[in-house]
């Protein structure tokens, strides 16, 4: 059986990802909400494992940065100083026949609507942020916005993290939250959303260190992908031209990903300057500038970002772990997840329903549990078709309980890559796979 060709892996992977539980259409039984999705039971697993990754390699495994959790709803004088609410646009065009909205960089006519012929509106600028009201008045004094990114609830906290937690440059703060933005073309599955989650990191450094820590964070952030298996030639790195630059950055790197609608941002490394600390100091009438306790003087660090999207993340690792192997009857689909990011650690199987085998592994069962290894119990249909239904599932592990567990009080672990079996005493298959979980992640 071969893998699907390129054009349908995506549809594959969009039906896989609904009936195996990762993500459902959000709203679907009143027809959908265009580009808002559901993580269902295997999918919020494996993006809340994606989030403690990116969160034990940004913050947990470093001295120099801690983290934050800012509200989604700011000042709205926020969005003044950082520029989005009069620059955060892109070009809109309407067909005028067929109703239908494109964004106007994305075409090379903009007199004919590629879909239909018809002609098409002068091209406007869209704001791309969503507006909402706090409070019972629905007036302009009332006007929020749900913050388009999650870097500005860093910004304005720059000084209260810097002095509660004694930082000096270079130091970081980290974040994962939600974001919203009214894309005018969503789609791609997950890809780009009008809600998505960011884990973005403002990484402040002393001036004359700007450089050397955007190339430090591009190295790093490149190295974070591949640590979770992310195969090294479907990533590249691609340096923006100056004319491509957003107004606040002095330099971008994105972290592309080869998905089957072609190369795309994962993550974006900026140099922002001190663009962002100048503008909220002048906009609040508050200096954010950092006092330097050796030189006893004040200034503006520059930050380098590195920006990632938790839901871009988790498809990519969806996408690169999908693979189909093998002929006829050994034919399977297998989600190579890597280990920490697999939603189901391990699955007990007993091999019939009888003989005291549910039993045995019923105990295996708890034992996994107490010891907080994610685990699942299946007893349903033959055990070929329950390994077929754990390697589409992308769980690393197998623990089958068999006519020889109660003779001798051993198991068989199957390892989901290598399709290895061995036997272990059952009593010790909670540290065993532990300790596999935890080499992987090593
Ligand atoms: N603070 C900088 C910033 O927000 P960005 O490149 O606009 O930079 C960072 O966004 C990351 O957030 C992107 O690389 C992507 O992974 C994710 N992201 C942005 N817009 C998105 C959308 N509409 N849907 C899903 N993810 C998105």
């Amino acid at each position: 059986m071969a893998a699907p060709s390129t054009p349908d892996l995506m549809s594959t992977i969009v039906s896989l990802a609904k009936r195996r539980g990762f993500i459902f259409q959000s709203s679907e039984i009143y027809g959908g909400l265009n580009s808002c999705w559901d993580y269902g039971p295997l999918g919020v697993e494996l993006k809340r494992n994606v989030k403690e990754a990116w969160w034990r390699a940004m913050v947990h495994s470093r001295r120099d940065i801690v983290g934050l959790d800012a509200s989604i709803l700011m000042h709205p004088d926020v969005w003044k100083a950082s520029g989005h609410l009069s620059g955060f646009t892109d070009p809109l065009v309407d067909c005028k026949n067929c109703k239908e909205r494109f964004r106007a960089d994305h075409l090379s006519d903009l007199k004919t609507c590629p879909k239909c012929g018809g002609e098409l509106t002068a091209v406007r600028r869209f704001n791309l942020m969503f507006k909402t009201f706090m409070g019972p008045l629905e007036d302009d004094s009332a006007t929020v916005y749900m913050r388009p990114e999650t870097a500005q609830g860093i910004f304005v906290n720059f000084l209260n993290v810097q002095q509660s937690a004694r930082l000096k440059p270079p130091f970081g703060i980290a974040q994962i939250g939600k974001s919203f933005r009214n894309e005018i073309t969503p789609g791609n599955f997950t890809y780009r959303t009008r809600e998505f989650e960011q884990m973005e990191m403002e990484f402040f450094v002393p001036v004359a260190e700007d450089e050397q820590w955007y190339d430090y964070w591009k190295h790093a952030r490149r190295e974070w992908y591949m640590s979770l298996g992310i195969k090294p030639e479907k990533l590249r790195m691609r340096e923006h031209a100056k004319e491509e630059l957003a107004h606040y950055a002095k330099a971008c790197c994105d972290v592309e990903y080869e998905f089957p609608f072609g190369w795309s941002e994962l993550e974006g490394i900026a140099n922002r300057t001190d663009f962002d600390l100048k503008q909220h100091s002048e906009h609040s009438g508050k200096s954010l500038a950092y006092f330097d306790e050796e030189t006893k003087q004040h200034y503006f660090p520059y930050v380098i970002e590195p920006a990632a999207g938790a839901d871009r993340a988790t498809l990519a690792f969806l996408v690169d772990s999908y693979a189909v192997e093998g002929e006829g009857k050994e034919a399977r689909t297998v989600l190579r997840l890597h280990p920490s990011l697999a939603p189901i650690k391990v699955a007990v199987l007993p091999l019939v329903k009888r003989d005291g085998m549910p039993e045995a592994a019923e105990k295996i069962y708890a034992d996994l549990l107490k010891n907080s290894v994610r685990s699942f119990y299946d007893h349903a249909s033959s055990i070929g078709r329950r390994y077929a239904r754990q390697d589409e599932a992308g769980t690393p592990y197998c623990v089958t309980v068999d006519s020889q567990t109660l003779t001798d009080e051993t198991v068989t672990i199957r390892e989901r890559d290598s399709r290895v079996q061995y036997r272990v005493p059952a009593a010790t298959v909670a540290t065993t796979i532990a300790a596999k979980l935890k080499e992987a992640s090593a």
